[in-house]
């Protein structure tokens, strides 16, 4: 998946890279700069010794030693002053040159904390929409998985005001799993991810004779999952590639999808081309039937989901961002 927001210790990340958020003498530190440098080992301080230093909002690159990422790509990040003092510019910078050095290098993953939101005490809201937004626009143009490693659950407080609208729809809407509803809703737990089998082929009578076997019978399925896919990127008149970008699927995944008819998506796949295509609900839940789900209001991740959309904020980025505050699965894959 193109970008990906995970809860990890970056130094057990296996990527190409791992970029560490570095001071300007690149000798290591606190934070993650002293996790790097602990566990690649002292080689990469004698690396380090040899590059003279980087400015703020530049980056460089040295091998990984004894981490599971064969490179570390060194930036260094503003210190927070109060905003007024260029900060915002520079964090761009490291994210932007960070990724044209794992560019250059071909490199098909690399990992990112969240730069100067620890001790350049950047305040962690605006640093990971900052990451996020250079990250997405890195990856309109270019094919690479992107990981955003959060150490810390204090960067995605559910009371924060950015997501404290969320909590309340939430509130508004989440039946507890455990009680049995009496409308259509009512979807018990396992099936609330799962609500409907595979589509399955009309086995009418009088089909049931030119369906002579289980493939002549699979043909009559009406539109399946991909079909609509494929037709509705053609109704929007997008191209295949702004779609699964916009998705946040990667491409091999697109073409599987693409060239399988019957191919059976998971439910974040599904609802994640919902997004890029910007269905509404009654048309998403139409997608999502023919992979073989529902949407409920008996589970979190559901009902977050139908606020993005109902407020027609089709940005995969954001809604992941509120999905992982809720420590909901991620759209995408
Ligand atoms: N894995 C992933 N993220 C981490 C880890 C880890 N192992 N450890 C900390 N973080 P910081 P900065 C998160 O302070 O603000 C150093 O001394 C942390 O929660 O490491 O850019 C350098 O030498 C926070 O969200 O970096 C510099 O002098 C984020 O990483 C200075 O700190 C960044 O926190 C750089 O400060």
């Amino acid at each position: 998946m193109p970008l990906q927001i995970v809860r990890n210790d970056i130094t057990l990340m296996k990527c190409d890279a791992i970029v560490n958020a570095a001071n300007s003498t690149l000798l290591g530190g606190g934070g993650v700069d002293g996790a790097i440098h602990r566990a690649a080992g002292e080689k990469l301080l004698a690396e380090c010794k040899t590059l003279g230093g980087c400015k703020t909002g530049e980056a460089k690159i040295t091998k990984g030693y004894r981490l599971p990422s064969r490179f570390v790509i060194h930036t260094v990040g503003p210190v927070w002053q109060g905003g007024t003092c260029g900060e915002e510019k520079l964090l761009r910078d490291c994210y932007r040159h960070s990724l044209a050095i794992a560019k250059e290098h071909d490199f098909e993953t690399v990992a990112f904390p969240l730069i100067s939101s620890g001790a350049y005490g950047y305040p962690k809201e605006q640093a990971l929409q900052i990451a996020t937004e250079e990250i997405a626009a890195f990856l309109e143009t270019n094919e690479m998985t992107v990981y955003l490693v959060i150490f810390d659950k204090a960067a995605y407080q559910i009371g924060e005001k950015r997501f404290s609208q969320i909590a309340a729809f939430i509130d508004d809407r989440y039946v507890d799993e455990n009680i049995p509803l009496p409308c259509s809703e009512a979807l018990p737990p396992t099936t609330a991810a799962r609500a409907f089998s595979a589509p399955m082929p009309a086995f009418s009578a009088k089909e049931g004779k030119d369906a002579s076997s289980l493939e002549e019978a699979l043909k009559t399925i009406d539109e399946s999952f991909s079909e609509m896919l494929l037709r509705k990127i053609d109704e929007k008149g997008m191209t295949d590639a702004e779609c699964y970008k916009k998705a946040n699927i990667d491409r091999k995944l697109f073409s599987k999808i693409r060239g399988d008819r019957l191919y059976r998506p998971s439910k974040t796949t599904a609802i994640a081309f919902a997004i890029a295509l910007e269905l509404p609900l009654e048309e998403t839940k139409d997608m999502l039937q023919k992979a073989g789900f529902a949407l409920s209001h008996s589970n979190k991740f559901d009902i977050i989901i139908e606020y993005f959309i109902m407020r027609k904020n089709y940005n995969i980025f954001e809604i992941n961002e509120a999905l992982f505050a809720f420590d909901q699965a991620l759209l995408g894959v």
